[in-house]
């Protein structure tokens, strides 16, 4: 059974698949905590889920090393198999990703390497793209330049705003997660080869 960390920032809505899915006694995967940089809203679905939350604010430390160290430390007691960056809107420290990887994912609504970055479905609209799509990647020390672990497109229809084009995103990318972590667990995707 992999036990998993899940970072947010927002509404949750991938934390959300996640805990459904662990619901599933087959499921080889457990939410065993929920972390944020801030009182996220998604917070309420761990709640819901009776699975434990832990807030570090970047605005309560002198610098990011810092905040990261301590971050770290709040991940670290749950000795997670998996730590999952799930609409989780910080950068984190180098030394963070290096103590993580190659178990840290990221999930991404954009198909990378196209769209990196905090705006990616505000870029892809402003780019007039036919078509994004949802990834995603083992984070390194670029921005969204991991490696590939899950990709799917999805099309931009005409009077598709900022909103409605991220939420049909996040339809695949619901999926993609629960599907990458069933492929991790049993063997399908080798995370240590991206050690
Ligand atoms: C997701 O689309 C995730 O890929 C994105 O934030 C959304 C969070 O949704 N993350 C990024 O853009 C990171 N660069 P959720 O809070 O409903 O899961």
């Amino acid at each position: 059974m992999l036990s998993l960390v899940v970072l947010i920032s927002g509404g949750g809505s991938n934390l959300e698949s996640l805990l459904v899915a662990s619901e599933d006694a087959l499921f080889p995967a457990r939410v065993v905590a929920v972390g944020s940089d801030r009182d996220a809203e998604g917070f309420h679905h761990a709640e819901r889920f009776n699975v434990p939350t832990f807030s570090v604010a970047l605005s309560n430390f002198a610098n990011r090393a810092e905040w990261g160290d301590s971050l770290l430390e709040q991940v670290e007691e749950w000795k997670p198999d998996l730590v999952i960056l799930s609409g989780f809107m910080r950068l984190l420290p180098p030394h963070v990703v290096a103590a993580l990887a190659p178990r840290l994912l990221n999930t991404h609504p954009a198909y990378l390497p196209e769209f990196p970055g905090a705006h990616a479905v505000r870029d892809a609209l402003a780019a007039g793209v036919p078509e994004s799509g949802a990834s995603i990647i083992v984070v390194d020390d670029g921005v969204d330049t991991g490696p590939i672990l899950a990709q799917e497109r999805v099309p931009v229809v005409a009077e598709d705003t900022e909103s409605t084009l991220h939420e049909r995103i996040k339809i695949v990318e619901r999926r993609l997660l629960v599907d990458t972590i069933l492929d991790i667990a049993n063997g399908h995707i080798n995370l240590k080869e991206f050690a």
